[in-house]
């Protein structure tokens, strides 16, 4: 696969599994899995439940072990009367460097809206930390033939009042609702130009230089034997797993397709 100019970024979303012993076990095995080829061509991160994120950190940092720590979920404010919420300033103190924004699970069974999302892209970067913002459209919406106007509408949403240096160092995870965890993938064609869609969007909002190095990633059953064809396309520069970031000899092989 040609290299990118855009370092590819391969996240594994943990979901709400795994206790911090197992998230513990899952980062060793990785770490025996992955080598420096792998660290050096591609940016690793996992995304593990709230309550694993000190233990995967001290792990991470003991052993020197190359895995960005990211989180699935913050709020905007930095704190206050929010039962039950993480803030992003908690997150940062624990060396979180990317926060999922917007998943889909999360605006579909928790009711969070585009402004929410733009609101919590504004404090993950105010934080200093990346934003995982995702995209996607429904089933319906697919049939429909609306899916770039769905997916384009979130972006623009999504970046409102971010200014093109910070936009061009997010990272937009396009992910179509109907792949996620079905086992179903997007054709690589058919996310491709979905892909290209975003950084048009990105390039029309914020610029060409923006556009040229936001990192997109495509996500919704990806695994081992597609993640190669998906990662070769132009515009695809990274995956956000579900699913096949639970077991290390299934995550690695998506991290060396990435660079081939
Ligand atoms: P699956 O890889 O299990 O389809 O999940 C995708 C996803 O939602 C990652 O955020």
């Amino acid at each position: 696969m040609p290299a990118k100019s855009r370092k590819p970024l391969i996240s594994g979303n943990w979901k709400m599994h795994l206790n911090h012993f197992e998230a513990i076990q899952l980062v060793q095995k990785l770490s025996y899995e992955l080598r420096e080829a792998d660290y050096g061509s591609v940016d690793v991160s996992v995304h593990p439940p709230f309550t694993d994120l000190r233990s995967v950190q001290t792990v991470l940092d003991a052993d020197r072990i190359p895995v960005l720590l990211g989180a699935q979920h913050c709020h905007w404010e930095d704190k206050g009367a929010f039962t039950g919420e993480i803030s992003p300033a908690l997150l940062a103190k624990l060396n979180v460097r990317l926060v999922i924004v917007g998943h889909s699970e999360r605006r579909q069974l928790f009711g969070e809206t585009d402004e929410d999302v733009n609101r919590k892209v504004k404090a993950v970067l105010k934080h200093g930390m990346t934003p995982i913002m995702c995209v996607g459209e429904t089933l319906d919406e697919r049939e429909a033939g609306t899916t770039e106007e769905r997916v384009s509408g979130q972006v623009r949403a999504g970046l409102v009042g971010i200014g093109a240096g910070e936009v061009g160092g997010l990272v937009i995870a396009y992910e179509p609702i109907w792949a996620i965890g079905t086992g179903r993938n997007a054709t690589p064609e058919d996310a491709q130009a979905v892909c290209a869609a975003i950084r048009g969007v990105v390039r029309e909002i914020a610029g060409a230089d923006a556009a040229g190095s936001v990192r997109i990633q495509y996500g919704g059953s990806v695994k081992a034997s597609n993640a190669g064809e998906l990662l070769g396309q132009p515009d695809i520069d990274g995956a956000l797993v579900g699913g096949a970031s639970l077991e290390a000899d299934q995550f690695a092989p998506i991290v060396r397709a990435a660079h081939g």
